[in-house]
């Protein structure tokens, strides 16, 4: 795939999935909301806040009904409709998280959920958030740890794709995905970045839904980074990978609904 990057597909996927994202992926995505303020604002009362990679716009409005100034900015077209259609009056403008748009010093607080580790160079995007932020100002974001650290939906979606996928297929290269859920990595990166007393919180979260099905429906539907892999395969291959995941995903049944540890790695620091 010659001329295809990484980013390329990442924001094809991404346009392709905002309408399905707040049915079938934000669910587990807004437990992370209320922490992630804490730690970048506190009080955000008259502070400008920076959501980027806003998605449908969840964090942005939270921060807002908070008091702050909030602006949200995601490079996904659909995405930016979304957040817009969810609260309207709110800002949400198309941007790369990767190269803002703002002015130097601009923000009190920036915060990026889960959208690092869909960035060709992460640390370009921390650099980018130090730059964006007044001396004093925090930053935070999220990422998902893998499945050597109880991620019950990594390891049931990364487990039966390790061990019946070709995972040779012809994609662009990648940053490693649990790359910055590494404490040190993490840390060190955000230092190099240009911040002081990084900081690193574990956020157990949990997806559910009702059916096995399901969970293949918020892969293909909602998320990009498995299928993009996924949808490489033989349908043979496929359709073995979709079967065990519905097999195993039946085993975590409690309470009347499938329930998968879905934890993340939260870091936050501080511009000089
Ligand atoms: C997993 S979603 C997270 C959305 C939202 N923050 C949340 O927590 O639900 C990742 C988001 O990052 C956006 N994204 C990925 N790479 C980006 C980039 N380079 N610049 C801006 N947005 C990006 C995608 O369009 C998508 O909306």
């Amino acid at each position: 795939m010659p001329d295809v990057t990484f980013k390329d597909l990442e924001h094809k996927g991404w346009t392709e999935k905002a309408d399905a994202y707040d049915t079938w992926f934000a669910t587990v995505t807004r437990q992370a909301i209320d922490p992630l303020l804490d730690a970048v604002g506190g009080g955000l009362t008259g502070k400008r806040l920076l959501d980027i990679c806003c998605g449908t716009g969840h964090l942005t409005a939270a921060a807002a009904a908070g008091g702050a100034d909030a602006d949200g900015i995601d490079f996904a077209v659909t995405m930016v409709a979304h957040a817009r259609q969810n609260y309207p009056g709110l800002s949400f403008n198309e941007g790369d998280g990767e190269a803002l748009a703002a002015a130097d010093g601009a923000y009190d607080a920036v915060a990026c959920a889960f959208g690092i580790l869909h960035f060709s160079e992460p640390e370009a995007g921390m650099a980018e958030a130090c730059r964006v932020l007044k001396a004093g100002g925090r930053y935070g974001f999220t990422v998902w740890l893998g499945p050597d650290k109880g991620s019950e939906m990594m390891r049931l979606i990364g487990g039966s794709m390790r061990k019946h996928a070709n995972l040779d297929v012809d994609l662009p290269e990648a940053p490693p995905m649990f790359r910055y859920s590494d404490p040190e990595i993490s840390k060190a990166a955000l230092s190099k970045a240009g911040f002081r007393d990084p900081e690193f919180t574990r956020l157990d979260l949990e997806w559910t839904c009702e059916k096995p099905e399901d969970v293949l429906t918020m892969i293909y539907k909602s998320i990009v980074r498995a299928p993009m892999v996924l949808e490489r395969q033989t349908p043979v291959i496929r359709k073995i990978i979709d079967d065990e995941i519905m097999e195993k995903a039946s085993r975590h049944f409690r309470d009347g609904k499938i329930r998968l540890a879905f934890p993340a790695a939260m870091f936050t620091a501080t511009k000089p």
